[in-house]
């Protein structure tokens, strides 16, 4: 299997090759992580722009220190303290950049489709770090990661993803990399937090819908809980936070209905006491801190990669010594 992706939009169109390839280079790069100088030189000389529009903290961060761990160069635009605060286009912003030398653009944006709207427009490699309701490609390639790692091959393995599915873009990104792994999931939360074809049956395949969590829960392999995306909700959607809780956030008692050890993931930021209590979140189960650095290693994956494509400006320059000195990173 040979990378040809100029960008990494989403996962709806990939293969699980694909995927595959992608974990099994994160696997590597775990490894370098693992050293004590956790620094390659596969992006030397290449720059890495980070355009974030959108509130971020671990993803930003991620994707600083996997740039960083490769050697590229980054500069960092977020929405405040930026020309987009004056009026600027999405597409002039971005021009900017690449005049700038971007060699890969990762952004986040509130509007489902910008990344592909830049993608279109600008010769820079682009990475969806995160577009509106739409995707979030590498947090659904880093869970997979995480999961594979605690449970070794998803074939068969039942998955809840439980909470504010209809908001959620690392719900629909997760779907996107875990059914083609072979994982089957079951979405649970309030009917009225679901996209209202799911709710009503008419769902992808491998994935199955159960209102009642606890039912969701009995001798599932795993469960993730999604954040309450209340900056996305229009009024109404909830009687109340505290019924949510009870009716739906995940309590020790809960995640016992697991199968033993099943593992808990939270993309974070977390709602601790509404969507998930402290106790578990940071309990026996919680795969959450590792979610962290498996994040890091999976936007290695993807920027080295991205780095290799034939023909792509990313990998312009290097010409096939720096590929090769590519290769030997994951090597
Ligand atoms: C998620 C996001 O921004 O989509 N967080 C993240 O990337 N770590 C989930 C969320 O905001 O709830």
């Amino acid at each position: 299997m040979t990378w040809s992706r100029r960008h990494v939009l989403a996962t709806d169109d990939w293969s699980r090759d694909e995927i595959e390839l992608v974990l099994q280079q994160s696997e590597a790069m775990l490894e370098v992580l693992a050293r004590p100088m956790r620094r390659t030189p596969a992006l030397r000389g290449r720059t890495v722009v980070l355009f974030f529009a959108e509130a971020s903290t671990r993803t930003r961060i991620s994707f600083e220190l996997a740039a960083k761990a490769l050697s590229a160069d980054t500069s960092i635009i977020t929405a405040s303290g930026s020309s987009i605060e004056k009026g600027e286009t999405l597409f002039d912003t971005v021009r900017t950049l690449e005049a700038l030398g971007a060699d890969i653009v990762v952004m986040r944006h509130g509007a489902a489709g910008a990344p592909y709207f830049v993608a279109e427009r600008v010769s820079s490699a682009v990475i969806n770090a995160g577009d509106g309701w739409h995707a979030h490609p590498t947090q659904g390639l880093l869970d997979a990661l995480t999961l594979r790692t605690s449970l070794g091959a998803l074939e068969g393995k039942r998955i809840v993803i439980v909470g504010d599915v209809l908001h959620s873009r690392v719900a629909r990104s997760d779907i996107h990399t875990l059914v083609p792994l072979g994982a089957r999931i079951t979405l649970s939360g309030p009917a009225t937090l679901m996209p209202s074809a799911w709710r009503c049956g008419q769902l992808p395949a491998g994935v199955a819908f159960e209102e009642d969590v606890d039912r969701a829960l009995d001798g599932a392999d795993a469960v993730i809980a999604l954040r309450l995306q209340r900056e996305r909700m229009d009024a109404g959607l909830l009687p109340s936070l505290r019924e949510y809780a009870l009716t739906w956030g995940l309590s020790e008692v809960r995640v016992a209905r697991m199968r033993p050890g099943a593992p808990v993931l939270h993309p974070g930021p977390m709602n601790e006491g509404i969507e998930i209590e402290a106790a578990v979140a940071h309990g026996p189960r919680s795969l959450i801190e590792r979610q962290v650095t498996n994040g890091v290693a999976v936007r290695m994956a993807l920027l080295h990669l991205l780095s290799t494509t034939p023909g792509a400006p990313a990998a312009r320059g290097g010409g096939e010594a720096d590929r090769r000195e590519g290769k030997e990173v994951a090597a």
